[in-house]
C-alpha cells in the first residue's frame, strides 16, 4: 500500500508508525504548506518521496489512502477533495470544527462511495476496551451514568502556543480536546448526546501577557513548563478556554458529564460509569501503569480494594505504545477496513454526534450555560435524529 499524508506537524506520529516497507506499507508523499515539514518528512522517512506544496497534487500518485493529518479548520476541505477525488481517507479527530462541517465530510463520503475512516484512537486504548468489555458483559448492569475528569499538564504548551488557542480554528478545546472523551463517552454509554450544557473559562493562560506576532509560526515542545503561568510567549490569538465542563442527556437517557482542566500537574483521563449493579473505573490510562476496577458486590462505604480488577499489561514500543497503546491498533483496523476485512469502530457517524455535542456544548459555554439540543443528522439517504 502507498499513503500520502497532509501535514507532517505533531501528530505525523501515526503516519511514522503507518510507514513500514518492510511489511508493504510505504508513506511516499507529503503535502505540507511549510518547508520545514517537508525537511522533517525527507529525514524521517525517505529521500525518495514526493513533496507537494498544493495537496490536491497527490492525487494523481495512484495512493491508496491519504492520513489528514492538518489542523482542525481545515479538515473539511481536505477530506472533501481527497473524497472527490475517490481516495480513501484517513481523518484525524475532530472530524471538522463544525456541525455542517461534518455533514458535509459524510454526505460526500456517501455520494462518492469513497472509504473514511475517523482517527479516534482512543476507542482503542486498551484501558477503555477493558471497560467497554466488562459493560457489555453486564458487570455494572444497565448503565446510568458516566463522568469523566481529564487532567491535562502539557495543555499550556500543546494548546495555548499555536492555532489551537484561536476558536476560529479549532471551535474550543471543548471540541478539540474533547472529541476524545465525548466519544468514548458515548461509546461505553452507548447513546449520542440529544441536549447538553456547559461552563468554562480562561482562568490561567489569559493572564500571561507575552504573545507572538501575528502570523509567526510555532514548533510544539514539551518541555515541563512550571508553574503554568512561566509559559510564554503564547500564541498571538487567546480566545479559548482552560477549564471547560459539560453535562450531556444522551438519547439513551443516560446522563453523562466531562471536566477537562489544562493547567493540572498531572495528565490521565480517569472515567467512572455507574450501572444499575456496579460501578467501573480506571486508574491511569497508559498499559503497564493503569487499572480497571468494578464495585458490584454491595455497598459499602470508602473500599479502595475493587470486587474485580484487571491491570492492562505493558506492550511492545515497537506496536505502537503512544497513545495508551491505542495507535498500532487503529492503525491495524484502518488497513483492515481498506482491504474490506473490518469495520471502522468508531462510524462517521459516531464521530459526527460527537463533534455536534462539543459544538453545542461551546455555544451553551459561551452563552450562560443555556440547555442546548444537539441536532440529529438528517440528509440524503441517512437518517439519525438524536
Ligand atoms: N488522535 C490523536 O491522539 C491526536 C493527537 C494530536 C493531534 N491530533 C489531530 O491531528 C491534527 C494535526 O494536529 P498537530 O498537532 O499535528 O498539528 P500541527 O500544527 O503540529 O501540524 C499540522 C501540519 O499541517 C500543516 N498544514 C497547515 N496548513 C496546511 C495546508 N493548507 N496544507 C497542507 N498542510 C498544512 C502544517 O504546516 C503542519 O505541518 C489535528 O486535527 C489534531 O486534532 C490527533
Amino acid at each position: 500500500m502507498k499513503f500520502g499524508v497532509i501535514g507532517w506537524g505533531l501528530r505525523r506520529s501515526i503516519a511514522k508508525l503507518a510507514h513500514a516497507p518492510e511489511k508493504g506499507r510505504q508513506v511516499v508523499a507529503l503535502a505540507d504548506t511549510d518547508g520545514d515539514a517537508h525537511v522533517r518528512f525527507r529525514d524521517e522517512i525517505s529521500r525518495d518521496v514526493a513533496n507537494v506544496d498544493d495537496f490536491r497534487d497527490l492525487f494523481g500518485l495512484g495512493l491508496d489512502a491519504i492520513f489528514v493529518l492538518s489542523p482542525d479548520f481545515l479538515h473539511e476541505e481536505h477530506a472533501v477533495a481527497c473524497l472527490e477525488a475517490g481516495v480513501p481517507v484517513y481523518l484525524e479527530k475532530p472530524m471538522a470544527i463544525t456541525i455542517e462541517g461534518c455533514d458535509r465530510i459524510m454526505a460526500t463520503a456517501e455520494r462518492t462511495g469513497t472509504k473514511l475512516y475517523l482517527g479516534h484512537n482512543m476507542r482503542h486504548f486498551p484501558v477503555i476496551r477493558k471497560m467497554k468489555e466488562w459493560i457489555e458483559a453486564g458487570y455494572i448492569g444497565d448503565v446510568k451514568t458516566a463522568w469523566c475528569r481529564q487532567f491535562v499538564s502539557y495543555g499550556g504548551e500543546a494548546y495555548f502556543q499555536d492555532w489551537h488557542a484561536d476558536r476560529t480554528k479549532t471551535t474550543g478545546l471543548l471540541l478539540q480536546k474533547g472529541a476524545h472523551d465525548i466519544d468514548v463517552l458515548h461509546w461505553l454509554c452507548d447513546g449520542y448526546s440529544k441536549r447538553v450544557t456547559a461552563m468554562g473559562k480562561l482562568a490561567v493562560y489569559g493572564d500571561i501577557q507575552a504573545r507572538r506576532q501575528p502570523g509567526e509560526s510555532h514548533t510544539v515542545r514539551f518541555t515541563g513548563v512550571w508553574p503554568p503561568t512561566s509559559l510564554a510567549p503564547l500564541h498571538s490569538v487567546v480566545d479559548i478556554e482552560d477549564i471547560s465542563m459539560m453535562q450531556m442527556e444522551l438519547d439513551n437517557g443516560v446522563l453523562a458529564a466531562y471536566q477537562q482542566c489544562h493547567f493540572a500537574p498531572d495528565a490521565w483521563r480517569n472515567y467512572t460509569v455507574i450501572g444499575s449493579h456496579g460501578r467501573i473505573e480506571n486508574f491511569g490510562d497508559i498499559p503497564g501503569n493503569a487499572v480497571v476496577r468494578v464495585w458490584n458486590s454491595g455497598q459499602s462505604g470508602y473500599r479502595e480494594r475493587a470486587d474485580i480488577e484487571f491491570t492492562v499489561p505493558d506492550i511492545d514500543p515497537a506496536l505502537g505504545a503512544a497513545h495508551g497503546g491505542a495507535d498500532g491498533n487503529i492503525l491495524e483496523e484502518f488497513f483492515r477496513y481498506l482491504s474490506g476485512e473490518a469495520e471502522p469502530s468508531t462510524t462517521p457517524l459516531d464521530a459526527r454526534m460527537c463533534v455536534a455535542a462539543g459544538v453545542c456544548a461551546t455555544h451553551s459555554l459561551r452563552n450562560g450555560s443555556i440547555p442546548v439540543e444537539v441536532p440529529g443528522l438528517v440528509h440524503e439517504g441517512l437518517v439519525h435524529e438524536a
